[in-house]
């Protein structure tokens, strides 16, 4: 990337951390910007993300790279607990970052699963693509090459989320020698988190002024999850996918779900046969109810005991997103302003845990 406004743009694009520089590690030069109408899409937490993306496409970035700067927003968030830093940790108190990326014009993907210590996990899985023959790092190996690349390291367990995690550890087991305090003595944020285990992510696809895709999935991945569990959203065809000729998908909720089913992939395939976004979401989640088999996911009517959300931007501009159950949203950039719009939906019941 050249130096001048765009380079502040992206280093400013994370928080004041230590990492922040390292968000425009492999980001294209911008270039002058095209004739068609950019848009951005995220998951329900992405209002800033779509914001963020979108002015930096319209400064001539790349897409992948102003998706990456975008996410980078709530990646460094220590306010939210489902993605980067902040994020709520693994049943040993251990946060664990899953990412990954995906570029139109290259048709590149790069990924990390089970990183630590690095607050930007998805601008470390486009160094994995545009820095490697590969297009998976996990764990030990991820971190390594984080730090070969000079990324640098940081403690992602914030005093809440290490609170939140305790409280988890002090409740969770009948023979467990770990007690709990009073309910009422808890900190309000373990009160707010009390009972709740679930997924949270963020997906943002861009379509750029030329008509070119990029898109990533940024992850903590289940809470209290085992070490090492990774979900959906570092694996390309899963947590997102793209064609540059068709159109940009990815998920949030239950990862296992969807490993089962490669979505993202098949909403995209979906589009590529003429199927409306909306409809080709919706297709992903009738999927995952078909192959939904495990008595012990399903509730007394049959249905997924569990959610998952898909979002999609085709190459015309045209978006949709779905969730098995009603009652999510999700953020879109249309150019003229960052807005929250209701998605499509299976099941008429809100969030299922
Ligand atoms: N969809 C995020 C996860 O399952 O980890």
């Amino acid at each position: 990337m050249s130096m001048g406004v765009n380079r502040r743009e992206f280093l400013a694009a994370g928080a004041a951390g230590v990492s922040a520089s390292m968000l425009a590690l492999g980001a294209e030069a911008a270039k002058p910007v095209g004739p068609k109408r950019p848009i951005v899409i995220a998951s329900g937490n992405g209002l800033k993300t779509v914001a963020k993306a979108m002015e930096l496409l319209r400064a001539g970035a790349d897409p992948l790279d102003a998706a990456i700067a975008g996410v980078a927003i709530v990646e460094a968030d220590p306010e939210d607990h489902t993605v980067g830093y902040g994020g709520i940790p693994n049943e040993e108190g251990v946060v664990e970052l899953d990412a990954a990326v995906m570029h139109g014009p290259t048709h590149g993907g790069g990924s990390v699963a089970s990183l630590r210590n690095i607050m930007h996990p998805a601008a470390v899985a486009r160094v994995v693509m545009k820095r490697t023959d590969h297009c998976l790092l996990v764990g030990e190996g991820a971190l390594k090459f984080a730090r070969a690349h000079g990324f640098e390291e940081i403690n992602l367990l914030t005093p809440d989320a290490r609170k939140i995690w305790l409280h988890w550890k002090e409740t969770n087991g009948k023979d467990s020698d770990w007690i709990a305090p009073p309910f009422d003595e808890l900190d309000e944020v373990v009160k707010k988190f009390f009972g709740i285990r679930k997924h949270g992510t963020i997906h943002c696809s861009a379509l750029d002024t030329h008509g070119d895709l990029g898109c990533t999935t940024t992850t903590s991945g289940l809470f209290y999850k085992i070490p090492g569990r990774v979900g959906d959203s570092p694996i390309l065809g899963a947590g997102l996918w793209l064609d540059n000729e068709v159109g940009s998908a990815g998920s949030t909720g239950r990862g296992e779900a969807n490993l089962l089913n490669l979505s993202s992939h098949t909403i995209v395939e979906e589009l590529r046969r003429g199927r409306d976004p909306k409809d080709a979401v919706l297709e992903a989640c009738k999927h995952i109810v078909a192959t939904n088999k495990n008595p012990r996911l399903r509730d007394p009517k049959g249905r997924p005991n569990f959610n998952v959300s898909f979002y999609c931007v085709a190459k015309d501009g045209r978006y949709a997103g779905a969730a098995l159950y009603a009652g999510g949203k999700m953020a879109v950039h249309d150019g003229d302003d960052a807005k929250l719009v209701d998605m499509a939906a299976l099941y008429d019941m809100k969030n299922p845990e």
